[in-house]
């Protein structure tokens, strides 16, 4: 049920494999595969068939309000699946696909309705990955997938968190070793005049406005009275078993009162947890340690995230303090999932 598949080769010599065939035939005839990306693996079936859609939704336990990603092999397949393609829309192509960036159009009305739960919009993605790009070129029609996790559990960013949530569900898992950004695409809403962020993700949104100047923000990415555009971020997302508090001051200055914090919580029968960066792995002490990336490579914490999220349920944790990030570049992207994770809870140290 899963293959490994390494990316030696360039595409067109992808395409031929064995494991890109069985792949894409199965695809092709309704069924379930899961894949690699840039971002998180994906559980993809063809977006033109009902009945397979259907499937990924029941696989995942998502609810059905909740619109998928196509992914297209190539950029100039686009056209084929959406009503036009805004000046500004091209432009973010032009910079940013392949990659991790997902665009919201107006679409043709010839996808599967259960793809976009029912909206006049579709998100559009063009992956970066070789596999993904082989599967798809193979199977030569879009193929929607969400992020190939149960719904409510950190995505998967290695294979075996695809076996852990979904084995039994899926015809087959290709294996192509632990995805680079390790977060989801950014979402951009392309249908107005000015380009929405409606997630953030792999793609910055210093990087869109250097390519595109104004972009707004969906205000219900920031308030919580305000309810989201992008209907997936409604959800308690990303979340470990644990209960998740963020730790928004600088360790170094706070140690003294996390750890009393800590001992607190071990005091009344707790496994305590610290989500941290390596910098930071020496300051307090707890049942459990893990460690995410590096505080001066924030694409090294990005990619752990999701690893890490998971280590706490794997060790049973009951609380998790995690550090904190200043809300930019890539680490706006890791804060917005932190915060998901947490579901909002800062620890406040000084009581
Ligand atoms: O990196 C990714 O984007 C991964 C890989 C597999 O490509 N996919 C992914 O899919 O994260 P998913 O289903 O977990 O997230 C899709 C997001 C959700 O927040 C959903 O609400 C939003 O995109 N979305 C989909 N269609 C939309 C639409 N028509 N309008 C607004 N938001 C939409
Ligand atoms: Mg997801």
């Amino acid at each position: 049920m899963s293959r490994v598949v390494d990316e030696g080769k360039g595409i067109e010599e992808l395409r031929g494999r064995a494991e890109i065939q069985e792949a894409a035939n199965i695809l092709k005839r309704g069924g379930l595969v899961a894949f690699p990306t840039e971002t998180v693996y994906g559980l993809g079936a063809i977006a033109t068939s009902a009945d397979a859609v259907s499937s990924i939704y029941k696989a995942k336990g998502r609810p059905s309000d909740n619109p998928l990603i196509i992914h297209l092999g190539a950029v100039e397949q686009v056209g084929d699946w959406v009503e036009s393609i805004p000046p500004i829309a091209a432009e973010l192509a032009r910079r940013f696909w392949p990659g991790p960036l997902t665009m919201v159009f107006r679409h043709r009305g010839n996808l599967a309705s259960n793809v976009t739960a029912g909206l006049p919009t579709v998100a559009v993605r063009v992956p970066d990955h070789p596999l993904a790009q082989a599967l798809l070129l193979e199977t030569g029609i879009p193929v929607a997938a969400p992020s190939a996790n149960r719904s409510g559990r950190p995505s998967p960013t290695e294979a075996l968190h695809v076996w852990d949530d979904l084995r039994g569900r899926v015809a087959l898992i290709l294996d192509g070793g632990a995805t680079g950004y390790g977060l989801e695409s950014t979402v951009v809403d392309v249908t107005g005049e000015v380009p929405v962020l409606l997630r953030p993700g792999g793609v910055t949104l210093e990087q869109l406005q250097a390519a595109v100047g104004t972009v707004e923000v969906d205000p219900g990415l920031v308030r919580d009275d305000e309810s989201p555009r992008s209907p997936g971020m409604k959800y308690r997302h990303y979340a470990p078993e644990g209960d998740v508090w963020l730790v928004r001051k600088p360790w170094a200055e706070v140690k003294e009162a996390l750890q009393r914090e800590i001992s607190r919580q071990q005091g009344q029968g707790h496994r305590v947890g610290l989500l941290v960066t390596e910098e930071h792995s020496d300051l307090v002490t707890a049942d459990v340690i893990v460690r995410c990336g590096w505080r001066r490579d924030p694409l090294s914490v990005a990619r752990g995230l999701y690893h890490a999220l998971r280590e706490f349920d794997e060790q049973q944790v009951d609380v998790i303090f995690a550090e904190t990030f200043p809300e930019e570049g890539i680490y706006r992207s890791v804060m917005n999932r932190l915060a998901k994770a947490a579901a909002g809870k800062t620890l406040d140290l000084r009581k």
